[in-house]
């Protein structure tokens, strides 16, 4: 296990919810323990009248008649409703005289000038691009692009491809699809061009909306040229994208690199943003969608083969992230609060809480472009200073990273302006959960370390604030709504503080519906594995490991399964050993997560090389090539997935049966089995093999 849990299995301090007022919160939404039991007992008990006054609180074109249909695995929720996604986090609060309120508040990386005058009094050599959208800013730019899309061909149903940089446009090309009924799937900026061919494909996408570049750590991210790179994957493999509208952030290309809109690449007609919304009209009303409808496909990594399209629906996930998110970080509409997730977009939290869950709260909610450590350390800090942020949502891997920073740059700003902190993606350890607590809320903003999956569209396992003590490193209690447990292989729930395996007994309204494309894949995954001992009716598995202690806490130990939480973001090892494999000199590779202790888990790859090869171009195992191999899985996946360590074996460890022992190789990843040092060239597993020669 990780480093984190053997700290985490000694960590015994509590700490009690404070009022409400004394954070200048005007109350909290759920502010006892009591009140948090009772609520939990009647969700658990009464799904349909505890779901169905929370569906209540979105605005319907028509209301259900069913809360829930359920034969496992597949749940129907708020069955017959019909609403809209956009309309809720837009329209409504516009009609409700809100139109003139702040919906998003951006900020963009740079702030180095491109005209060279520094702005006075400013740190800045230029202040950073600041924008301001308001609910009808929203509006009549989600209705323009949405009449861009249909016209060129966009309907209902379809599913549209974005990748974008975390620019407001990003917020808008999201809500359009909404509004016109279209799926989006949003990739992440930093994956490479294979990553958007295979996702296309998959989700059966044709037009794709990206921008020219943008802005990271200083530097420009080629997004455009990424996708034209993708293009030409997709055209190999006979899928055509019919349209690529482009954003113009960074306007980086010199001329003769520049397209007009209506130019082609191969059978895909390019288009500029600011060219198709400029003929658009903004009368485009939001479409009804039935409750059901799909709303946006995910991609996330699985333990085998390719990224699953993770499928969710309109009103159960709508439902279930405003419920989440208010009740989490306890959001108020007109209580002077600005919400901050850093997450980026292309993540699910990004999808739930930078912009669905927090819209739909009628709560400003910021984004911000660019790196924590542009153009220094302290970015963040000064902008929840510049912002008067009041809640702050972020990972445990950037924690860390600000604690080794050093604790002087939080010192030099104003945080006053905070009134709760957030984490989510991976453990936090203690360490980190109380430098967080010391030097951020500065002792005083109560931490929700919120436990969910990109399948469970929100929080599963969440601190309330004003209700649930925390303890640091444990995600605390189940959210209203949801029956967690901790089982064992056998579905009967062991006893406190053995560690087993997590699950969900119910269904609950954020839950995927599916995985695009892949019902056996959905069911193998999440259902297939453990039931109810009695009724054998199947759980919902996580995959994750987990404890449940004399409190009923939950303390989350990570996954069970191949994929490994690098910085927070989910990763096959399947993916990092097929980009491995495809180097022309990599014959077999293996790949295994180690303790990282600012990343959570770093990837090590055992690699056997080609001799063949080594010997045609004259090359050594040596570490010039373990910088190619490296080169070539950010090059083939992304940056997040290059490697930390690549070891070279002569042969990867294998069982009787062709297995590779991977067990055995995290054990020498690890440092368990002290066969050789990281340093020498190749390692021989002949030994081991011959002394373990049983399957894993
Ligand atoms: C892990 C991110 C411990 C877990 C929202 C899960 C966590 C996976 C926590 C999902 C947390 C997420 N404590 N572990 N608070 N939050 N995880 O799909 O292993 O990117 O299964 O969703 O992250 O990652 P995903």
């Amino acid at each position: 296990m990780s480093q984190n849990f053997d700290s985490v299995l000694n960590e015994n301090r509590v700490f009690k919810p404070v009022p409400a007022t004394a954070l200048g919160f005007n109350r909290w939404h759920i502010d006892s323990l009591e009140e948090y039991k009772a609520l939990h007992a009647f969700s658990i008990n009464d799904p349909a009248g505890f779901w169905g006054a929370e569906a209540a609180r979105l605005s319907w074109f028509r209301k259900w008649d069913t809360v829930l249909e359920w034969t496992a695995p597949d749940a129907r929720w708020f069955v017959g409703g019909k609403l809209n996604a956009c309309y809720n986090c837009v329209d409504r609060h516009v009609q409700a005289g809100h139109g003139e309120q702040t919906a998003i508040v951006w900020e963009g990386e740079p702030v180095a000038p491109r005209t060279s005058h520094a702005v006075a009094g400013s740190k800045y050599a230029s202040e950073p691009e600041i924008r301001r959208l308001t609910y009808r800013d929203l509006q009549t730019q989600t209705s323009r692009l949405a009449s861009a899309l249909k016209s060129l061909g966009v309907k209902k149903g379809d599913v549209v491809t974005i990748y974008m940089p975390m620019v407001p446009e990003l917020a808008i090309a999201i809500l359009a699809c909404a509004r016109i009924g279209a799926a989006h799937s949003v990739i992440f900026g930093g994956f490479a061009p294979t990553a958007i061919s295979e996702r296309a494909i998959d989700a059966e996408s044709r037009i794709i909306i990206t921008a020219d570049g943008g802005y990271r750590r200083g530097d420009i991210v080629p997004l455009q040229k990424n996708v034209e790179d993708a293009l030409a994957l997709l055209t190999n493999h006979g899928h055509i994208i019919n349209h690529v509208l482009v954003l113009q952030r960074t306007g980086h290309e010199p001329p003769s690199k520049r397209f007009s809109t209506g130019d082609t690449r191969g059978s895909t007609v390019m288009h500029w943003w600011h060219d198709a919304v400029a003929q658009a009209s903004d009368a485009c009303p939001c479409v009804e969608m039935d409750s059901e409808d799909m709303l946006f496909l995910l991609y996330t990594s699985g333990s085998t083969g390719k990224p699953k399209g993770i499928l969710h629906t309109t009103g159960g996930y709508l439902a279930f992230v405003q419920m989440t998110a208010r009740l989490a970080f306890n959001l108020m509409p007109d209580a002077g609060q600005l919400f901050w997730c850093s997450a980026d977009i292309g993540w699910v939290t990004g999808h739930s809480y930078v912009l669905y869950g927090i819209l739909m709260n009628r709560v400003p909610t910021l984004m911000y472009e660019g790196a924590p450590n542009f153009p220094q350390n302290d970015r963040f800090w000064d902008i929840i200073e510049r912002h008067r942020v009041t809640q702050f949502y972020t990972a445990p891997t950037a924690i860390r990273t600000f604690m080794k920073w050093g604790d002087d740059l939080p010192a030099k700003h104003d945080m006053s302006s905070l009134k709760l902190l957030g984490t989510v993606g991976e453990p936090i350890n203690p360490e980190a959960w109380i430098w967080y607590q010391q030097h951020i809320g500065k002792g005083r903003c109560p931490i929700v370390d919120t436990y969910w999956q990109t399948e469970t569209g929100g929080h599963i396992a969440t601190p309330l604030p004003g209700a649930i003590p925390t303890k640091p490193g444990s995600c605390t209690l189940p959210m209203l709504g949801v029956d967690a447990a901790v089982v064992n292989e056998q579905g009967e729930v062991i006893p406190a503080n053995s560690g087993g395996l997590f699950v969900i007994r119910k269904p609950w309204p954020g839950m995927l519906r599916g995985i695009y494309g892949n019902r056996e894949r959905f069911i193998s995954n999440y259902w297939g594995r453990i039931k109810d001992p009695k009724t054998k009716e199947p759980y919902y598995f996580s995959a994750d490991g987990a404890r449940r202690d004399e409190d009923g806490y939950f303390w989350i130990m990570g996954r069970v399964d191949d994929v490994i939480k690098v910085s927070g973001h989910l990763l096959g090892t399947m993916e990092v050993e097929s980009a491995l494999v495809s180097h022309p000199g990599v014959a077999e590779a293996a790949v295994v997560g180690v303790p990282h202790d600012v990343k959570g888990f770093a990837i090590c790859a055992f690699v056997s090389l080609k001799t063949h090869w080594l010997k045609a171009h004259s090359r050594n195992p040596d570490d010039s090539l373990r910088q190619e191999l490296k080169e070539h899985v950010a090059k083939e996946v992304g940056a997040l997935a290059r490697p930390e360590h690549i070891r070279f074996a002569e042969a990867l460890p294998k069982t009787r049966s062709g297995k590779i022992m991977r067990r055995l190789l995290r054990d020498v990843a690890n440092g368990v089995e002290k066969i050789t040092q990281d340093t020498t060239t190749l390692e021989d597993f002949s030994v081991v093999a011959r002394l373990r020669n049983d399957d894993e």
